[in-house]
């Protein structure tokens, strides 16, 4: 991944390293919820050549842990998106999913999908506006654990 201008953000390619900036934002970032057992550091060991992230002034502003899926080689799969809350609603989200779809249609995804939970209507509505559809898949991870499932074509 080479870097891109936006603004004054720079985006690139994750990095191994960046797992201690992230995990140190992570919950506040996500408004306080426990985020941090659902992103432990083997998806920045194992699954950063896939991801992104975005600077300003060289500190971390946003990132995207996501991959091809083992199972399923068309099938592209985003864990995690986040932004800085200060720098929110000014296109990062869309300009770090936007990236990444193109580095997944270079290895040969046709699809992308990704769930989140359905307390979090604002990442609903990003996903809608990012043309994914939605559905709530009861119980997904686990009795209770109802999510929201997201997919879009890549086309
Ligand atoms: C979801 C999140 C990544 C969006 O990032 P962002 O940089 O603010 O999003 P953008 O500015 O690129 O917005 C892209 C589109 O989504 C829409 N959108 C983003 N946040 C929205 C919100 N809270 N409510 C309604 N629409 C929203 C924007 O209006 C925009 O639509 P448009 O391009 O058609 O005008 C960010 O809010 C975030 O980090 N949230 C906390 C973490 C999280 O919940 N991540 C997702 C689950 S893993």
């Amino acid at each position: 991944v080479t870097s891109e201008r936006r603004g004054s953000i720079a985006i690139r390619g994750l990095r191994e390293q960046d797992y201690d900036a992230v995990i140190a934002v992570l919950d506040e970032w996500w408004g306080g919820r426990s985020m941090a057992p659902l992103l432990p550091r083997l998806f920045f060991e194992h699954f950063h050549d896939s991801g992104l992230a975005a600077e300003r002034e060289g500190h971390l502003v946003a990132f995207l842990v996501g991959f091809r899926s083992q199972a399923d080689p068309e099938l592209a799969y985003i864990h995690f998106v986040g932004v800085d809350p200060a720098l929110r609603g000014q296109g990062i989200g869309r300009a770090l999913y936007e990236r990444f779809f193109e580095l997944m249609r270079q290895l040969g995804c046709s699809r992308v999908a990704c769930i989140t939970s359905p307390v979090n209507t604002a990442s609903v509505a990003f996903h809608r506006s990012m043309g994914f559809s939605d559905r709530i898949h009861r119980d997904h991870d686990g009795p209770e654990q109802h999510r929201v499932v997201f997919e879009r074509s890549l086309g």
